[in-house]
């Protein structure tokens, strides 16, 4: 199925609640919120401070994007936050069966994230234990970069690898996702897509949340 994962990086902070309701309206699935620590990237975003502030406010589930170094520090926070899905860099995990497990221990779904040039071979012994896998289209720290085309190989092999083993897993793709590209995504076999800039900068949000759904093979 289809989920739309509007990212708040690209929204106005100034009236972020207003920007969150507008991209539900338009009918968006999850909202995709970006922790950045200033160390595993080079920007710095949100705590669990403003997820806690928006819990309550939307029905959409927060799907919780971590591009911090020692995530297991701050993944019960963010549960506690409100975080329905939460998604860690492999690139950031020393022990990253260990982390997927306290991801579920706290009961929220568990996703792990791969840098473009971060091998599908860091999932062959984990796969089964996630409910998603999140292969970013550029290299994560900012919103409204260029879509690296290689990314969709990966995409196609990433589907391959769960479907030969008859699982059911999500696959979502994080960066430079457009109208206009959406179909080569979900030809790939992506099915949650992250927009921000797409989305949040768009004149007529309901416009090109409808646009992007129309353009989607799935
Ligand atoms: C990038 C973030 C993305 C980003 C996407 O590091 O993980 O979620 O906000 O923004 P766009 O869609 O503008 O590339
Ligand atoms: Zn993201």
């Amino acid at each position: 199925m289809l989920k739309l994962a509007p990212s708040i990086l690209s929204a106005d902070f100034s009236k972020l609640l207003e920007d969150v309701r507008k991209v539900e309206e338009a009918g968006c699935d999850l909202l995709h919120i970006d922790v950045m620590d200033g160390h595993f990237v080079p920007n710095i975003t949100i705590g669990p401070l403003i997820a806690q502030s928006l819990k309550g406010k939307t029905n959409m589930p927060f799907d919780v994007h971590l591009m911090i170094e020692n995530p297991d520090q701050y993944i019960p926070e963010f549960v506690k936050a409100g975080a329905d899905i939460i998604s860690v860099h492999s690139e950031a995990c020393t022990h990253l069966h260990r982390t997927i497990q306290l991801i579920k221990q706290h009961g929220a779904k568990a996703c792990v994230a791969l840098n473009p040039a971060t091998p599908l071979s860091v999932l062959e012994y984990v796969l089964e234990d996630l409910d998603m896998v999140l292969l970013m289209t550029v290299n994560p720290g900012f919103g409204g970069q260029k879509f690296i085309e290689a990314t969709l190989q990966k995409i196609e092999a990433l589907k391959k690898m769960i479907d030969d083993r008859g699982l059911s897993i999500d696959i979502q793709v994080d960066g430079g996702i457009k109208p206009d590209n959406i179909d080569l995504v979900t030809k790939a076999g992506a099915n949650v897509i992250v927009a921000g800039s797409a989305i949040f900068n768009s004149d007529d949000i309901p416009k090109t949340v409808e646009l992007m759904r129309k353009n989607a093979t799935i």
